[in-house]
């Protein structure tokens, strides 16, 4: 069973979700855990369906002055089970450090929430040989001071920052290789196996290829799951 994840980001409005929600409600795939994460004034009108309704973000604090935020007890209220946080959106635009990350993980697990943790490395940062630095840099901050047992309810994306919205995706090789050393790094902290997503470019395309990595839990889509039409085409391809 794969966990397929998809991210809005800031797109869509009423008009066009009201009729993408009522036509994924009539698609159904067994082998598929859903989630779709709406921006969030809009995750009123996902609940109640046959998938399960995620975050786009989560305040850093329980509760307060956070103007703008929205606290993990506000999310379950709403019904979410699963909010992504660390996107590398947030971490480049937005400042996002991995302290932040590491609070907003606590207030999920409080509330029993799964966070999906998103990590990756920039081209530069492949190139040059960092991709282990970055990731255990990125894994260690943002599970600071967690428990193994917190540590497992999390979900992992691996998002090449290079592969998003880029059309270009690493080879399955290297997909399969990079959850290799994330593995290799959590294991010195941790000796769970934690479910790995892929995130960058997934498309219709190339679907096929990717459901050949091993290892892999699932997939974190951005802008093929976008126009319900071909975003259930896609999904119709996973788990096959
Ligand atoms: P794209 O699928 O548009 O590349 O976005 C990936 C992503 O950032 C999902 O969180």
């Amino acid at each position: 069973m794969k966990l397929v994840v998809a991210n809005h980001k800031m797109n869509l409005t009423k008009e066009t979700l009201v009729n993408y929600k009522e036509t994924l409600l009539t698609f159904t795939n067994p082998e598929i855990n859903l989630v779709v994460c709406p921006s969030l004034p809009y995750l009123d009108l996902f609940q109640n369906a046959n998938f399960a309704l995620g975050s786009q973000n989560v305040g850093m604090l329980e509760k307060g002055s956070l103007t703008g935020e929205v606290s993990a007890t506000q999310l379950k209220d709403l019904g979410v089970s699963y909010c992504i946080v660390g996107h590398s959106e947030r971490r480049t635009k937005l400042n996002e450090t991995d302290a932040m990350i590491n609070q907003k993980i606590k207030e999920l697990l409080k509330q029993d929430i799964t966070p999906i943790l998103c990590i990756g490395e920039t081209q530069d940062e492949r190139s040059s040989g960092e991709i282990t630095t970055v990731l255990e840099k990125e894994l260690l901050g943002a599970f600071k001071d967690l428990t193994s047992d917190e540590i497992s309810r999390v979900v992992l994306a691996y998002e090449p920052i290079w592969a998003i919205g880029t059309g270009i995706t690493p080879t399955n090789q290297e997909i399969e290789e990079t959850i290799s050393q994330i593995r290799n790094i959590l294991n010195k902290q941790v000796s769970l196996s934690l479910r790995i997503l892929y995130g960058g470019s997934v498309n219709l395309q190339n679907i096929t290829t990717l459901e050949q990595i091993k290892d892999l839990a699932g997939y974190l889509v951005g802008g093929s799951s976008l126009e319900i039409n071909s975003w259930i085409q896609l999904l119709e391809q996973i788990g096959r």
